[in-house]
């Protein structure tokens, strides 16, 4: 339908940004525009622009307005200029939850799954999360970054732009110190934005188990070294729990949580993902960025995340992998008001998926949002979540140009055509670090 992605504009090549780019013949430009994130029913506005246009300075937005109006300035002739043919235009995707630096996949639990094992099951026998991180401490740095690369490029494949990365499958102090320096080496290395965030909580390890205060000297483990070391060194800026049975209580997650922010490192929480815990009103009280996962909350806990500006991160393809019949309740969190986003869960025990697109697929006929509550989620309320909707999530004078262009006439086809990669072009700050070779429908 459409002609080849064009190959002449700017790639990435950790040197030139794109000094000036004039992108238009959107025939829908998503700008997302309006202050901050979207609470309730306003998620599903995302102020388009027919026949729009972008003036791209320097890696950031110069213009934004119709073809017409972004033409008649005077950079738009200069500009090096990018027809879209159609096409629609959005803010990259920010996947405000990933489990990024793994070894390798779990793909023989995939199968004890299918045959009816449960996760817990899984876990309690020493599979699950322990599995991975056997896996982990095995691996060389340099293969867990080249498998982190990879998972990079994938990522800008399906129009992401920025993507947190959360550590956890080291669970002992050079494991864990390994994985978040990682993040940053990996930041330097490819163009995506990586947000880093700490999850020395992530289960029990191993070596911990079998003794009544085990748990306990874990958890001194994280609070006296872990947290002030990841501090002093700058390697994360959020602190998360997994608070579930098998893994943390809400008062071990209270403890290591209160660790962290004293530590300047804000809190998020894996909250009532297999069994309700209260981690949601803790995430409330504790003003944390975000509570995610959320199958388990009762009307209470929707009605805190209502009042709080702590973010609801829904992880749907979790659900999806594992066969889950129970999707957090994303339409009562939205009509109760709560700022509801989307996220990947990109990890090998229970979402091992890197597309955003396959995630909108999920949220609209498994959580019932709207295409455009789905965009919305997975871009301004998850740039908040990640506390950066100032710089990302939106397509506005001053922002970064973080965009992605899918080879579809209506946003509403970019969920629509679910597994299917219709993502055309990824652009970060002004420079194209994804074109398909192809077209796909
Ligand atoms: O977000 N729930 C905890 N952590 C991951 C799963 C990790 C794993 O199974 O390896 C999650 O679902
Ligand atoms: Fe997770």
């Amino acid at each position: 339908m459409h002609a080849r992605a064009r190959s002449c504009a700017i790639r990435h090549n950790n040197r030139t940004l794109a000094n000036c780019l004039h992108i238009t013949g959107a025939s829908q430009l998503l700008t997302l525009r309006g202050r901050g994130p979207r609470p309730g029913r306003a998620l599903g506005n995302l102020g388009v622009i027919k026949n729009g246009a972008l003036l791209l300075r320097d890696g950031k937005i110069a213009a934004v307005g119709a073809r017409s109006q972004v033409e008649a300035l005077p950079g738009a002739a200069t500009a090096e200029k990018v027809d879209l043919g159609g096409r629609v235009l959005l803010p990259g995707f920010v996947d405000s939850h990933t489990h990024l630096v793994h070894a390798a996949s779990r793909a023989e639990e995939y199968e004890l799954k299918i045959a009816g094992a449960s996760y817990e099951e899984i876990a309690r026998n020493g599979g699950g999360i322990l599995n991975s991180v056997k896996k982990l401490r095995a691996a060389t740095s340099e293969a867990l970054k080249q498998r982190a690369h990879r998972a990079l490029k994938t990522f800008a494949a399906y129009g992401t732009t920025t993507i947190e990365a959360k550590s956890g499958y080291g669970l002992d102090i050079a494991s864990e110190l390994k994985i978040l320096r990682l993040h940053k080496e990996l930041a330097q290395e490819q163009p995506l934005d990586i947000v880093s965030t700490f999850l020395g909580a992530h289960v029990v390890p191993a070596e911990y188990r079998g003794t009544a205060s085990g748990a306990e000297r874990f958890i001194a483990l994280l609070i006296e070294k872990l947290i002030p070391e990841v501090a002093r060194e700058k390697l994360a800026e959020f602190c998360d729990v997994f608070c579930d049975r098998g893994a943390f209580t809400r008062d071990q997650a209270k403890r290591i949580l209160e660790a962290g922010k004293r530590c300047g490192l804000a809190p998020r929480l894996h909250a009532e993902q297999l069994t309700r815990t209260g981690a949601t009103q803790l995430a409330v009280q504790l003003g944390a960025a975000s509570c995610d996962h959320l199958e388990q909350v009762n009307s209470r806990d929707i009605a805190a995340l209502a009042k709080s500006r702590t973010v609801a991160t829904l992880l749907p393809g979790c659900d999806f992998h594992l066969g889950l019949k129970r999707y957090a309740p994303a339409r009562k969190l939205i009509d109760a008001g709560a700022i509801v986003a989307l996220a990947t869960d990109y990890n090998p025990g229970t979402s091992p998926t890197l597309s955003m697109p396959m995630i909108l697929s999920l949220a609209c006929s498994q959580l019932r949002m709207t295409p455009a509550e789905a965009i919305a989620a997975a871009t301004i309320n998850a740039a908040y979540a990640l506390r950066r909707d100032n710089l990302i999530g939106s397509l506005g004078v001053g922002k970064f140009a973080d965009l992605a262009v899918f080879d579809v006439a209506d946003y509403r086809e970019i969920p629509y055509y679910f597994g299917v990669n219709t993502c055309w072009m990824t652009i970060k700050r002004g420079v194209v670090v994804y074109a398909a070779d192809q077209t796909t429908i």
